[in-house]
């Protein structure tokens, strides 16, 4: 019989990941189908005790879904409860299980691209929202020495610090105060959903004192280059969009469920093909 999966959230329609999973389903000869499936918020209790009532197998969670989802899973792994958000959920007997590859496929795709040693290299992330949660923690638990945090709000950049269980040294600061120390970085992460379309025009901060050679990263893949990345490119620097993390994360869960890794490179054409 078809097993089945999907991805609940709210909004769903544009998500690229039903395309990405059926394909790599298709590529893996297993007989699978991966369903987009819209709940709203006051919904979602219902909708994962019914994805188990019809024998869904795994499921990718959303926005808005990421963090509420957690009280009503069986058990959750000790990263995403870390990261206090779940991206991909797994049925192991008639339990649910909450993971989170949102952080480590972020590494993943860094250390393909980028760097393939990252411990010793001091790193600034912009940003202290969900996806900057699962970067910091999955980055922390990989041993990186040095991670620095800047946000707008920077209370929030501090309670990210001190809510990550594991040791890292960061310094957490205004936008304007990283803006004047870009240059002590060798790898900058941008996680904020600045630049991202339909709001092409903007950049989290000035990056005039970025050195030439700095990995700048930023998670946003549509459009596939922001603006931040544009100028940081201008500068010298080495750029990544987040389209292979946004691949990684949807590989990772597809292990989960299946216990096979897919083709990050064909999945990455394919998203490539769907955004046109
Ligand atoms: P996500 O889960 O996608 O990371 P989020 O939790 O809403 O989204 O976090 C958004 C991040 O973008 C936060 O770091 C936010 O800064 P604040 O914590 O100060 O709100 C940042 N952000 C959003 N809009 C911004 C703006 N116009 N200027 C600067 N930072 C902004």
């Amino acid at each position: 019989m078809k097993q089945l999966f999907g991805v609940i959230g709210d909004p769903i329609a544009h998500s690229m990941s039903p395309a990405m999973h059926n394909a790599a389903f298709k590529e893996a000869g297993i007989d699978a189908y991966y369903h987009p499936f819209h709940v709203k918020p006051e919904d979602l209790e219902e909708a994962v005790k019914g994805m188990k009532a019809i024998g869904v197998q795994g499921f990718n969670v959303t926005i808005p879904h990421k963090t509420s989802i957690i009280p009503l899973l069986d058990s959750i792994d000790p990263l995403a409860e870390a990261i206090g958000a779940v991206n991909t959920v797994v049925r192991v007997e008639n339990r649910w299980v909450g993971f989170n590859t949102d952080g480590e496929g972020y590494v993943r795709a860094l250390k393909e691209q980028c760097k393939e040693y990252l411990q010793n290299e001091p790193i600034l992330i912009i940003g202290a929202g969900g996806a900057a949660r699962g970067i910091y923690c999955t980055l922390a638990a990989h041993k990186v020495k040095q991670i620095d945090l800047c946000n707008r709000t920077v209370e929030k950049a501090q309670k990210l610090a001190n809510d990550c269980p594991y040791e890292t040294v960061t310094n957490v600061m205004n936008l304007q105060e990283a803006e004047k120390r870009l240059k002590d970085y060798s790898i900058i992460i941008q996680t904020t959903s600045i630049g991202m379309s339909p709001k092409t025009d903007e950049s989290p901060l000035k990056i005039d004192e970025l050195q030439p050679n700095t990995i700048v990263s930023d998670i946003v893949y549509n459009p596939i280059q922001t603006k931040f990345l544009l100028k940081a490119k201008q500068q010298g620097a080495i750029i990544q969009n987040g389209m292979k993390m946004f691949v990684y994360q949807g590989a990772l869960a597809f292990e989960k469920w299946t216990g096979i890794f897919p083709d990050t490179h064909k999945m990455e054409q394919l998203v490539y093909q769907q955004l046109g």
